[in-house]
């Protein structure tokens, strides 16, 4: 009898054990990682992030995409914040005249320099900024993870194969968060991300006239927004005027990005398949009714989802660098 409950402990400990060392092994990043080498770290970005937002409140989900758009391209390493080169990220086609915020990006690290200097990534940056901006924005706060160091290579080609496009069907934007370590839930949670911001009517014009050749325009958006996006995004025009992704509470981080997927309110044509195309009554659309019923269910996953992205493939220990300028590499 107690043999074998001896036995037992010895195989509970062990596994135990195996556990805990996988999960050191696969998340070296910590909460509290710069508490002593710099206490007012979170104080600090928060101060600039509210600054940003008053100026404009857009800027929150500027920042919330920036870090999205790191973190699909060799990992959160702030590749995306570095300037230049032909082939870099920021001149890859879904970034190119479409992120925003980096000026925000160089006031935070200028600030943190100041107090801190040499010491937080700007990868790390980035990811408190976008946690703030969801917060201040009335989403949901969360503990960051942090110890992301920063990379030294911007991927412009690599952005172009990874990055979702709004025009991808369904199963090609599964796929690329499938490559990128995430699932279905972290899809539909995170595009929930566009109940805030702003897109150009270049990145949706094609669901408003003639959509996939049919002469007529998307029959899954509403009539209403078809007109109101047709005025505000003639054929002739240069696809630059930007209509917001939630017209119900634009600025405000909420659940209301379901609710407009099952009113045809979808603005790209990735939000509204997400509801209303074949393959969603199989997979994303009874998540997506899951969030338009609980709020705090959507909040919840949002907040998991942020968290498995912001560890996607990080930099630690000796790889990477610290860098002094957002914008170029040490030399
Ligand atoms: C599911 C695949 C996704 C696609 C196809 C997609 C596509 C887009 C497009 C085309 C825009 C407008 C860009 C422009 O006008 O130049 C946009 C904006 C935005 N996206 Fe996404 N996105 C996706 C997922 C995400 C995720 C995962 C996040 C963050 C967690 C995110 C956050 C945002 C935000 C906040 C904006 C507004 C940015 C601003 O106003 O400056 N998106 N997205
Ligand atoms: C780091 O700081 C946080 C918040 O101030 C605190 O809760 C936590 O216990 C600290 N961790 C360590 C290891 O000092
Ligand atoms: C940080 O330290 C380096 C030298 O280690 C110095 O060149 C630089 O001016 C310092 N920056 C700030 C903001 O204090
Ligand atoms: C950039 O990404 C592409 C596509 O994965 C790859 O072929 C290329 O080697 C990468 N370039 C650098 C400098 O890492
Ligand atoms: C996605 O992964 C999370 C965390 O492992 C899990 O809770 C969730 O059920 C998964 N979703 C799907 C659709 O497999
Ligand atoms: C719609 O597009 C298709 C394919 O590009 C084209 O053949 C057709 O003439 C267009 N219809 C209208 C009404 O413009
Ligand atoms: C749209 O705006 C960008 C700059 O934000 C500009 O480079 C581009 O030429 C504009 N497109 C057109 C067709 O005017
Ligand atoms: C937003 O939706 C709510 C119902 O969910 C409605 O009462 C309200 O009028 C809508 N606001 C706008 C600006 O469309
Ligand atoms: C998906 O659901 C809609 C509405 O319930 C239905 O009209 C459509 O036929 C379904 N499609 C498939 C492929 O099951
Ligand atoms: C909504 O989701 C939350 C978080 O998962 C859960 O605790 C709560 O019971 C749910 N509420 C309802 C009415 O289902």
């Amino acid at each position: 009898m107690k043999m074998s409950s001896f036995r037992w402990n010895c195989c509970y400990f062990l596994l135990i054990n195996i556990f805990l060392l996988n999960l050191t092994v696969r998340s070296q990043l910590t909460t509290d990682f710069y508490n002593s080498s710099c206490p007012n770290l979170f104080k600090i970005v928060r101060k600039e992030v509210v600054k940003a937002l008053i100026n404009e409140m857009r800027m929150g989900a500027s920042l919330l995409r920036l870090h999205f758009h790191d973190c699909f391209v060799n990992g959160c390493d702030g590749s995306v914040l570095l300037d230049g080169g032909e082939d870099s990220e920021k001149s890859a086609l879904p970034n190119v005249n479409s992120l925003r915020g980096f000026d925000v990006i160089d006031t935070i690290k200028s600030s943190v320099e100041n107090a801190c200097n040499g010491t937080v990534s700007c990868a790390d940056i980035l990811t408190i900024a976008a946690r703030d901006s969801v917060s201040l924005s009335g989403g949901p706060s969360w503990k960051v993870l942090l110890g992301r160091r920063d990379g030294t290579i911007s991927n412009g080609s690599l952005a172009n194969l990874v990055i979702p496009s709004p025009f991808d069907p369904m199963d090609t934007i599964v796929s690329k968060f499938t490559n990128a370590g995430l699932n279905l839930t972290d899809v539909v949670s995170l595009s929930g991300a566009h109940t805030i911001g702003r897109a150009r009517c270049a990145l949706f014009s094609n669901r408003l006239f003639n959509f996939s050749g049919t002469g007529s325009p998307d029959s899954t958006l509403d009539t209403t927004m078809l007109t109101d996006l047709q005025n505000l995004c003639p054929q002739n025009g240069d696809g630059n005027a930007t209509a917001v992704l939630d017209r119900n509470s634009t600025d405000l981080f909420d659940n209301h990005y379901f609710k407009n997927l099952l009113n045809g309110k979808g603005l790209l044509s990735s939000d509204q398949i997400l509801f209303s195309s074949d393959e969603a009554n199989s997979t994303t659309k009874p998540l997506v009714q899951s969030y338009i019923n609980n709020g705090s269910l959507f909040f919840g996953d949002f907040v998991k989802s942020m968290i498995r992205m912001g560890n996607i493939n990080p930099k630690v220990g000796s790889d990477g660098e610290i860098r002094k300028s957002c914008r170029v590499i040490n030399s």
